[in-house]
C-alpha cells in the first residue's frame, strides 16, 4: 500500500485545499493529513487562524478524502511521522517548493501546483475591521506596525487631538486609545456611543464605578471594550496562568510582581509632568494583572506605599501595593524613578513559578521545586511583545464575537479601583520626603 502524507492549517477550508487533497490522495492508496496545532501555528507566526484545531480537523474529515488525520505539533515532526507511518510520498503545495527537499532522504517529495486566486489569508481578510489610532507615543507606532500582521485589521486613521477625534470616529469601526489616563473614560464613552469597538491602554478609567459603567455601556451596545494589556496575550504568560490554576505548584500563597522603567523625571516641573504617566498608572495595571488573575479580586485589605515627585504630590516615582487575601498575600512594586529586578514570583505549597525580568514580555518561565531535578522550564515564542496576539484577540472579539481570550471584566474594574484609590488617597501611605 502506497502511503501519502500532507500537512496544512486548513483554516476556513476552501477549494484550494480540496484540490490539493484530491491530488495528494491520487498519488497513492492511503492519505494521512497533518493538521497544525494552534501552538505550532503561533510559533511559526500564524496568529490569525480563525477556526480551532478540532473545527479544522472536522472540516478535513468531512471531505472524506483523508484516511487518517493527525496533529502537527512541533518543528521536525514531519521526519518522525514519515518514519512512524512508513510514508512513501510527502505532498505539499507549490508555495513550499524546495522547502521540503530535505525529506527526500526519507520518501518521495511532490510539490503540487497551488490553486490560483484563493487562500485562507484572503478569506480571513474579507472580514475587515478598520482601526483608528488616537494618541502620540511609541505605543501607537507599535500598534500600527503590529496591525499589519493581523489579517483584515486595517489602520484607517490617526489623530492626536480631541478636535479631530469625532471625524476619525466617523471613518472607522474601532479605535485604539492612548491618552493621559484621566482622559480615557471620556474618549471611550464617546467611541462606544458612536458604535465603535474600543481597545484602550489601562487604566480604562480612574474610578471603579466609571469602569463598570463603561463596561455596561459596551455590553448594551454589543461592542467590545478591551484594555490594551499586552502581557495578558503573551503565550508564555497565558500558559503560566493555566499551569498555576491547574495546581502545578499547589495552593498559591503569594504573588510578587515588580515592573520598573527608569525615566528622566527628576528636575521636571509640574507642567512637564502633566504629559507623563506616573508609576502606578503606567505599571500598576501590568503588575496587578497576575495578582487578580491568580488570586481573584476579592482581597480583604490593601495598602499602597508611595514616594512622590517633589513637583507633583500625585506623581509617584515608586509605589508598592500590598494585598491581603484570606489565605494569600500579594505585592506589586512599580517604579519610574526606582529600579528593581522586574521579575514575577508565584509561591505555592508545592513549589514556585519564576518568571525572569522583564516578566511582562517574557518567552520563558520556570516551575521550581525543593528538589531541583523536578524543575521544569517552559519556552514559548513571543512575537511583537504580545501586541500582535492582543490585536488578533481584539479582532476575533469584534468581528467574530469570540471572547474567550479577553481579560475578565472584574479584573479590569479591580485595576481601575486601586488606581482610583491612589488618587483619592485611600489606603495610601505617602512615604517620607519626595524624591
Ligand atoms: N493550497 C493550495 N492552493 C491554495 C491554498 C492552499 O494548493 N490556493 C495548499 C497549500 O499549498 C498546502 C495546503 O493547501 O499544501 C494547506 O495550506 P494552508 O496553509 O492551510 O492554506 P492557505 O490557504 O495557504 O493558508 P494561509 O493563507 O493561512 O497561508
Amino acid at each position: 500500500m502506497k502511503k501519502v502524507i500532507t500537512y496544512g492549517t486548513f483554516d476556513l477550508l476552501h477549494y484550494g485545499h480540496i484540490r490539493l487533497l484530491e491530488r495528494a490522495r491520487a498519488l497513492g492508496d492511503w492519505l494521512i493529513v497533518g493538521v497544525t496545532s494552534e501552538d505550532y501555528d503561533k510559533a511559526r507566526g500564524k496568529i490569525n487562524v480563525t477556526q480551532t484545531l478540532s473545527e479544522r480537523m472536522e472540516a478535513v474529515k468531512s471531505l472524506g478524502l483523508a484516511d487518517e488525520i493527525i496533529v502537527e505539533e512541533y518543528e521536525g515532526q514531519k521526519i518522525d511521522d514519515i518514519k512512524r507511518y512508513h510514508v512513501d510520498v510527502f505532498a505539499i503545495g507549490s508555495d513550499w517548493k524546495g522547502k521540503f527537499d530535505y525529506l527526500k532522504d526519507y520518501c518521495e517529495v511532490v510539490y503540487l501546483e497551488r490553486t490560483e486566486g484563493i487562500s485562507s489569508s484572503e478569506l480571513r481578510s474579507r472580514d475587515r475591521l478598520t482601526l483608528g489610532l488616537f494618541g502620540s507615543s511609541a505605543n501607537v507606532d507599535k500598534i500600527e506596525r503590529e496591525a499589519g500582521f493581523v489579517n483584515g485589521l486595517l489602520v484607517g486613521g490617526k489623530c492626536t487631538d480631541e478636535a479631530d477625534y469625532d471625524e476619525m470616529l466617523s471613518r472607522v469601526d474601532a479605535v485604539y486609545l492612548y491618552a493621559r489616563p484621566e482622559r480615557h473614560c471620556a474618549l471611550i464613552e464617546k467611541a462606544l456611543l458612536a458604535g465603535k469597538h474600543v481597545l484602550c491602554e489601562t487604566p480604562l478609567a480612574m474610578k471603579k464605578a466609571d469602569c463598570a459603567r463603561l463596561q455596561a455601556l459596551a455590553e448594551e451596545q454589543e461592542l467590545v471594550l478591551m484594555e490594551a494589556l499586552k502581557t495578558a496575550f503573551s503565550t508564555a504568560y497565558g500558559r503560566l496562568l493555566l499551569l498555576l490554576k491547574s495546581g502545578k505548584i499547589g495552593e498559591i500563597v503569594s504573588v510578587d510582581a515588580a515592573c520598573t522603567s527608569m525615566e528622566a523625571l527628576s528636575g521636571l516641573g509640574r507642567e512637564e509632568l502633566r504629559d507623563k504617566w506616573n508609576s502606578i498608572s503606567d505599571w500598576g495595571p501590568t503588575g496587578m494583572l497576575p495578582v487578580f488573575q491568580l488570586l481573584g479580586t476579592g482581597y480583604r485589605e490593601k495598602r499602597i506605599y508611595s514616594r512622590m515627585h517633589p513637583e507633583d504630590p500625585s506623581f509617584d516615582l515608586f509605589s508598592r501595593v500590598d494585598f491581603i487575601y484570606d489565605n494569600a498575600v500579594a505585592s506589586v512594586r512599580v517604579g519610574k524613578g526606582v529600579k528593581s529586578e522586574g521579575e514575577l514570583i508565584v509561591s505555592g505549597t508545592k513549589g514556585y513559578a519564576y518568571v525572569p525580568a522583564p516578566w511582562w514580555k517574557t518567552d520563558f518561565f520556570e516551575i521550581r521545586f525543593e528538589n531541583p531535578n523536578e524543575n521544569q522550564r517552559y519556552f514559548y515564542q513571543l512575537e511583537g511583545e504580545g501586541i500582535r496576539n492582543m490585536l488578533a484577540a481584539f479582532f476575533q472579539a469584534a468581528v467574530h464575537g469570540i471572547r474567550y481570550q479577553t481579560i475578565d471584566g472584574a479584573v479590569t474594574e479591580a485595576i481601575s479601583g486601586v488606581i482610583g484609590d491612589f488618587y483619592e488617597g485611600k489606603d495610601l501611605k505617602v512615604l517620607g520626603r519626595p524624591m
